[in-house]
């Protein structure tokens, strides 16, 4: 498990954590498609420990999915560091831990973007980890701070650093701020230009042309999709092709139902049956959103019971897609 190291480069794109979406199946999809590295969906550090339903899932992984990255949350150290010697136990190499959640459940237990709010608690959380996890290997995914027009992320990064943290990914808001306003690609400048070891972006990277101008204007090391790979698993071949001067593929309805048709193999494949039904039905009209062509199907696809019935739809339409789009039309 995990026997890749990670390559920091803007050419080698990371897949960001995405509760409740970058299970198993889906980081595979995005591999297939230029992720280089990958992070897991958070796993509370304290769910770990108590087995909780549904922590095991979060971790499910194989030999294709490196190299890999588990995302931890938890604001106790006690727990952390129970679970990084555990996760290490089972053949875990490079985690992360999760300083920019700003939703309620995990900040209300000083988690997520709430350990910005103490630096000092932050850095003795971090320092405890780095000496479980190993130089190099335990990277930290902040923000700018947790109060509006209160940057912490400078002294922060620097204490990481200099605690042996292997990199810092960052969204450049503040905790405060959920998604509203714009991410703030020039603090990613000041961060790169502050410190030696990688910097990975993240914010507002929707299209992969984006990517390429946050990386153009702020020098990090990597990016990584995370809304934008939802949308589209592919936008990484895009983001390389673009990377190396070509014209990124065009997104097809042909393109996309294919992309739905590998993410339910990959789920079934992974034994993944009925949760992996569940969550198709959320992913798929954000894959097929926007192509009018696969209207009706986006409208069925959330009716199907079994995945018999979601192949025989999708290959139906996968059918009556391309003989509608080698004649130009598209009227579903
Ligand atoms: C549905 C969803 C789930 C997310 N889950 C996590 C998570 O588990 N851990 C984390 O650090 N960030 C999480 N994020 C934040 C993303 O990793 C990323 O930093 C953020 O969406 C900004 O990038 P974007 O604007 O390109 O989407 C999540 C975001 C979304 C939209």
């Amino acid at each position: 498990m995990n026997t890749h190291s990670i390559l920091f480069s803007p050419d080698a794109p990371w897949l960001a954590p995405l509760a409740g979406y970058s299970d198993l199946p889906f980081r595979l999809l995005c591999r297939e498609h230029g992720c280089h590295v990958a992070v897991t969906e958070m796993v509370s550090a304290k769910g770990l420990i108590y087995g909780s339903p549904g922590t095991r899932e979060l971790l499910m992984t194989c030999a294709d999915d490196t190299p890999l990255v588990v995302q931890l949350f938890g604001s106790e150290s006690s727990f952390l560091v129970q679970a990084l010697e555990r996760l290490r136990a089972d053949g875990f190499r490079y985690f992360d831990l999760n300083c920019g959640c700003p939703v309620r459940k995990v900040i209300k237990t000083g988690s997520g973007a709430a350990l910005l709010k103490d630096p000092t608690h932050l850095l003795s959380l971090a320092k405890d980890m780095i000496r479980v996890a190993g130089p190099g290997c335990m990277g930290f995914k902040i923000r700018l701070g947790w109060y509006s027009g209160q940057p912490v992320f400078l002294d922060v990064a620097k204490g990481l650093q200099d605690l042996g943290a292997g990199w810092v990914a960052m969204h450049p808001r503040y905790g405060a701020q959920g998604f509203t306003g714009d991410a703030d690609w020039s603090q990613l400048s000041v961060l790169k230009k502050a410190l030696s070891i990688p910097i990975i972006a993240s914010g507002d990277l929707f299209q992969a042309e984006d990517a390429i101008r946050c990386v153009e204007q702020s020098g990090v090391d990597s990016i990584m999709f995370a809304r934008g790979a939802l949308s589209d698993p592919s936008i990484f071949d895009r983001y390389t092709h673009l990377r190396k001067g070509l014209a990124a593929p065009e997104k097809t309805c042909t393109q996309a139902i294919g992309l739905v048709r590998r993410l339910c193999e990959l789920y079934t494949k992974h034994g993944m049956d009925r949760l992996g039904l569940l969550k198709m039905r959320t992913l798929v009209p954000r894959f097929l959103k926007g192509l009018p062509g696969a209207r009706s199907l986006r409208r069925d696809i959330v009716f199907c019971k079994t995945w018999n019935e979601v192949f025989s739809l999708l290959n139906a339409h996968m059918m009556q897609t391309i003989l509608e789009e080698q004649h130009g039309t598209h009227h579903r």
